[in-house]
């Protein structure tokens, strides 16, 4: 089965990245959210996002307008009923995700893969919510998906090999290079890096050290990109924190449980980059 048309469910950071590496790879591309305003402004930021590319001349004009042309909206969740394949990228609370599918199921064609983007929610669970559970699968792209080059692919427990192959396929026509993953609580990614994250956090607020040592410590004392204090403001402090929360559930360990401050921030609505202000300051 060749995929020729995407729905994607949310229309937020990681709903615009995939729309917009879908639409790279020259599939026609349907974005849903829970209003238009919010699908026109994810598709107002893959079209900055372009305009960028095209600046710095790593895009021609011509290939980012064909590209725009790709992408519709999709106001209704039935105007992703004719997709050959929906990726959800919807906020990261179990009883949306598993609502979503079980309408997306009743909808979407029979033939229809329906893929999640979820970042440690159980697949198999999720896979239940509907009567297609061989045609559910994890997708789960990194953040931000037009520059990050992995797609983690986790099976539920009855997915097919057929389901997983499309699947796969359609991640590296994506340009994205896949790893597996078995259905356990953060899969591998989440599982490795939110406990550091986490660390990061009782580090702070254990007073051990300021937001901007804990992270250039990091970023050049271990060679990443970035630290852990600003990766967590990129991803969000809300998604880290419901990761985090399904991990300390899931593996039933206190070593996942949230750092308090974590949960304070969230609380604040001190959400990092996407709300102007985490563990540091964004913008004005
Ligand atoms: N969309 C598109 N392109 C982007 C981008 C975005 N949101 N952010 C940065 N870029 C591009 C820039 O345009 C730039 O492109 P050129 O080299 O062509 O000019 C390139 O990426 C580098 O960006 P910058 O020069 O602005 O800054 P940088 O070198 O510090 O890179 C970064 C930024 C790519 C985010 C880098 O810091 C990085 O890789 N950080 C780590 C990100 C990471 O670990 N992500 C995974 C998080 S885990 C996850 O997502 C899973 C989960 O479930 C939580």
């Amino acid at each position: 089965m060749e995929i020729k048309s995407i729905g994607v469910v949310g229309a937020g950071q990681m709903g615009a990245g995939i729309a917009q590496v879908g639409a790279a790879a020259g599939l026609a591309v349907f974005v849903h959210d829970i209003s238009e305003i919010l699908i026109q402004k994810g598709l107002d930021g893959i079209r900055k996002g372009l305009d960028k590319l095209v600046s710095k001349e790593k895009l021609k004009e011509a290939e980012a307008a064909q590209m725009v042309a790709r992408l519709h909206k999709a106001p209704r969740l039935e105007d992703l009923a004719r997709v050959d394949l929906v990726v959800e990228a919807a906020t990261e609370r179990e009883g949306l995700k598993l609502e979503l599918f079980g309408k997306l199921d009743q909808l979407c064609a029979r033939d229809t893969i329906l893929a999640t983007n979820t970042s440690s929610i159980p697949i198999t669970r999720i896979a239940a919510a509907t009567k297609r559970p061989d045609q559910v699968i994890g997708m789960h792209f990194m953040n931000p998906v037009p520059v990050m080059k992995l797609v983690e692919i986790i099976r539920g427990l009855v997915t097919s090999d057929e389901t997983t192959q499309v699947t796969v396929a359609l991640a590296e026509r994506m340009g994205k290079t896949c790893v597996h993953a078995n259905d356990f609580p953060g899969f591998i990614i989440n599982r490795i890096l939110m406990p550091m994250i986490n660390e990061a956090a009782f580090a702070l607020y254990e007073g051990v050290a300021k937001p901007e040592d804990i992270d250039t410590g990091m970023k050049l004392g271990t060679n990443q990109p970035m630290g852990p204090l600003a990766l967590a403001d990129l991803i969000g402090l809300d998604t880290c924190l419901a990761i985090l929360e399904v991990l300390h559930k899931g593996m039933g360990d206190s070593k996942y449980r949230p750092c308090p401050l974590l949960r304070q921030y969230v609380d604040a609505g001190w959400l990092g980059k996407k709300t102007g202000r985490g563990f540091h300051r964004y913008g004005e």
